[in-house]
């Protein structure tokens, strides 16, 4: 027991900086802990996770303490598996279309509730995307332990460079650079380099301008 909480040992999730194991309430619920040693990395994540409003899209934060000096950040426990690891070492079977642009645009609908609290995600990669059953609907982005405040577009055209460039990843199954990508949809191809448009005016500022681009491709 980790104060109220039955943990299950073993590890479910490792990271560059913590572990991750499963664990159940009193009432039963299975949760996730997430350890980490660094005490202030994880309270800026614990306060940023309590912020965000709920979205199918983000998990749900519950709980966070300090247990033989380390910390511990209970969240909902996110069904199905990591999409990868980074964009140049993760190989993934081609996707179709409408199934890699709807995963984007649920990406892009959950990092958005950061968006709106002044942050952006900075670290949206396969290893952060959690999906269960290859369905849009159930995927999660997590790990907010490196979120940046949005000081400017900056930070947001970085933001959707990433998100485009993870939609290319799907829809290619591997990507090396995004800007010599050949994609068969050449419309979807103009969007997705919107981002990287030498001409930063050209490039959009939200994550809903994205959203309602790709949605034309519905
Ligand atoms: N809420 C969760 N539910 C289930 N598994 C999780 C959860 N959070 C993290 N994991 C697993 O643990 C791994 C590492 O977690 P993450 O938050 O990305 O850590 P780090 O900040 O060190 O990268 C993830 O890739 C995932 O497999
Ligand atoms: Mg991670």
């Amino acid at each position: 027991m980790w104060r109220k909480y039955t943990v299950d040992l073993d590890i479910i999730g490792n990271g560059s900086y913590c572990k991750v194991y499963k664990a159940y309430n009193p009432e039963g619920k299975k949760l996730a802990i997430k350890v980490m040693p660094d005490i202030e990395v994880a309270e800026r994540e614990a306060k940023i996770m309590n912020r965000y409003e709920s979205s199918p899209y983000l998990p749900r934060y519950y709980d966070f303490f300090i247990l033989n000096k380390k910390a511990h950040l209970v969240t909902e426990y996110v069904k199905g598996k990591s999409m990868g690891g980074t964009f140049q070492n993760t190989v993934l079977p081609k996707m179709d279309e409408p199934v890699s642009i709807a995963i984007t645009i649920n990406v892009l609908k959950g990092i958005e509730k950061l968006h709106k609290i002044g942050y952006i995600h900075d670290d949206v990669k396969p290893k952060n995307i959690m999906l269960y059953k290859n369905d849009p609907e159930q995927l999660k982005v997590i790990d907010f332990n490196i979120a940046k405040k949005i000081t400017g577009n900056k930070e947001m055209h970085k933001e959707l460079q990433d998100v485009c460039k993870l939609c290319a990843l799907l829809l290619n199954g591997s990507l090396e650079d995004i800007r010599s990508t050949e994609f068969e949809n050449e419309r979807l191809g103009a969007v997705l380099l919107n981002p990287f448009s030498p001409d930063e005016e050209e490039r959009y500022t939200s994550a809903r301008q994205l959203i309602h681009q790709l949605e034309s491709f519905l």
